[in-house]
């Protein structure tokens, strides 16, 4: 269960959930809910595809840092929507597992994801062959959920409730 004064991050691959499970499990614990690329399109007055197509991947890794960091050091305890990639950088991971926080890591098949992530223009790097970049990715990134977790919640064959009351137990 999380503490009180924790934070609750939601990590995870993009079309796992995380925003919808999170804005649920925020409304029941009666908590903010703080998304990071939300947070960086407040931050920019950019979309996340705007600032992929106009400064690069780097520029955007560097502004998701900083929402990570800030999110993470908010005293108010809060549920944190954090965008599939924000386990690549090391400072990152060392910052989710530094802070007062449970990591949940919603994991799922990746081909369940494919299904998921043709929907929403926030993911430019899915613009060409989303399945065969979605399974690198998952290859990649899986050591690294893995690192930061607490908590593996698999989404498979489940509805958004039963993900949700798998978190929230
Ligand atoms: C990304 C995930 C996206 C978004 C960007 C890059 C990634 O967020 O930050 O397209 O590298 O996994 P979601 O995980 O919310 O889709």
């Amino acid at each position: 269960m999380v503490g009180t004064d924790q934070h609750l991050v939601l990590v995870g691959m993009m079309g796992v959930g995380k925003s919808t499970v999170g804005r649920i499990v925020a409304e029941r614990l009666r908590r903010p809910l703080l998304d990071s690329d939300q947070m960086i399109e407040e931050r920019t007055g950019q979309t996340v595809r705007e600032i992929f197509e106009a400064d690069g991947e780097p520029a955007f890794r560097a502004v998701e840092t900083e929402v990570l960091c800030e999110a993470l050091d908010s005293s108010t305890p809060a549920v944190i929507a954090a965008a599939g990639g924000v386990v690549l950088a090391e400072a990152n991971r060392r910052a989710l597992t530094g802070a007062n926080a449970k990591v949940v890591w919603l994991s799922a098949d990746p081909s369940v994801l494919v299904e998921r992530v043709l929907s929403g223009g926030h993911r430019p790097l899915l613009d060409d062959d989303p399945e065969g970049t979605l399974r690198r990715m998952f290859t990649t990134r899986e050591p690294l959920y893995r690192e930061v977790a607490d908590l593996i919640v698999s989404v498979d064959g489940r509805s958004v409730n039963d993900v949700v009351e798998a978190v929230l137990r």
